[in-house]
């Protein structure tokens, strides 16, 4: 038997399409074949691919910090392209101050983006995966999931509650055929991670604390997706799949 990676004919949501993983994420998609409802409060370069793919990628504008505005979202999301298979979690938000400079209005920004939300669209959205009999959630996890990082007070919080809400989902709705999981990038050069990557002496050395000895490229990302995507993953769930060149192996 042959594994099977396929997500052609699958209708995809991934938040924070519009740039950086998310933005991978759609086209690394849309190459597979798989239907994409790209959601961000700009569209960005969505505008251009939504041409050139025409039928197969609709933006959707929303505020996914702003709580009150996207209780219904799951439910326009659905109707996009009748139903929604997998849902990926990738619009993310991180401060980087410390406890001193942060403000509360801040803290619940973070909170909300990061972390309300994907719960919010994965509990919409996995009723009718669960109905159908299969479906995914993927979230996007982070090294602060697991270890504390400067100046990562809120974005730390957030990414801790997002491994917890992973295998809270996978304990709810594996049995009905969700699949829940979390890739866990190490350090990716996008718009989130642009000080960091600024900063040449921090990349070395963050790149030699990894086993591989250099930080990601954001194709490194696609074959994990592929996987927890597809599926090959059936009997995944509840997991963090970190994409980290063994950064947390060290
Ligand atoms: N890059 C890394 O090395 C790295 C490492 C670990 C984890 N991550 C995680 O990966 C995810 C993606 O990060 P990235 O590096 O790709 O960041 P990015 O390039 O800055 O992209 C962030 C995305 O989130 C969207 N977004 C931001 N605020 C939003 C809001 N209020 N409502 C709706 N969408 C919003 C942005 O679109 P708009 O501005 O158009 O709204 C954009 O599409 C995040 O969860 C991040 O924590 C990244």
């Amino acid at each position: 038997m042959r594994a099977d990676f396929q997500v052609r004919g699958r209708v995809a949501v991934v938040t924070g399409g519009s740039s950086g993983i998310g933005l991978r994420f759609v086209q690394a998609y849309l190459d597979a074949g798989a239907k994409v409802i790209a959601v961000s409060r700009t569209p960005g370069p969505l505008a251009e691919l939504a041409t050139q793919y025409s039928g197969f990628l609709v933006h959707v504008a929303a505020d996914l910090s702003d709580i009150s505005s996207i209780e219904n979202l799951p439910k326009q999301l659905n109707e996009v392209f009748d139903q929604v298979d997998i849902l990926v979690n990738a619009a993310g938000v991180n401060p980087r101050k410390d406890s001193d400079s942060l403000g509360l209005d801040e803290w619940n920004m973070t909170l909300n983006l990061n972390l309300t939300a994907p719960y919010i669209l994965a509990q919409g959205l996995a009723k009718g995966m669960r109905e159908r009999g299969w479906g995914r959630v993927i979230n996007i996890a982070s090294l602060q999931s697991e270890r504390a990082f400067p100046n990562g007070i809120a974005y730390g919080a957030t990414k801790g509650g997002v491994a917890q809400l992973t295998r809270a989902m996978a304990e709810e709705w594996s049995r009905d055929g969700v699949g829940v999981n979390a890739i866990g990038p190490g350090f990716f050069p996008t718009a989130l991670t642009q000080r960091v990557f600024e900063n040449s002496d921090l990349v070395d050395q963050l790149a030699a604390q990894t086993c591989i000895g250099r930080n990601g490229s954001l194709d490194d990302l696609v074959g994990p997706l592929m996987f927890l995507s597809s599926p090959a993953s059936d009997y995944v769930t509840g997991q963090i799949l970190y994409v980290d060149g063994g950064f947390t192996a060290k």
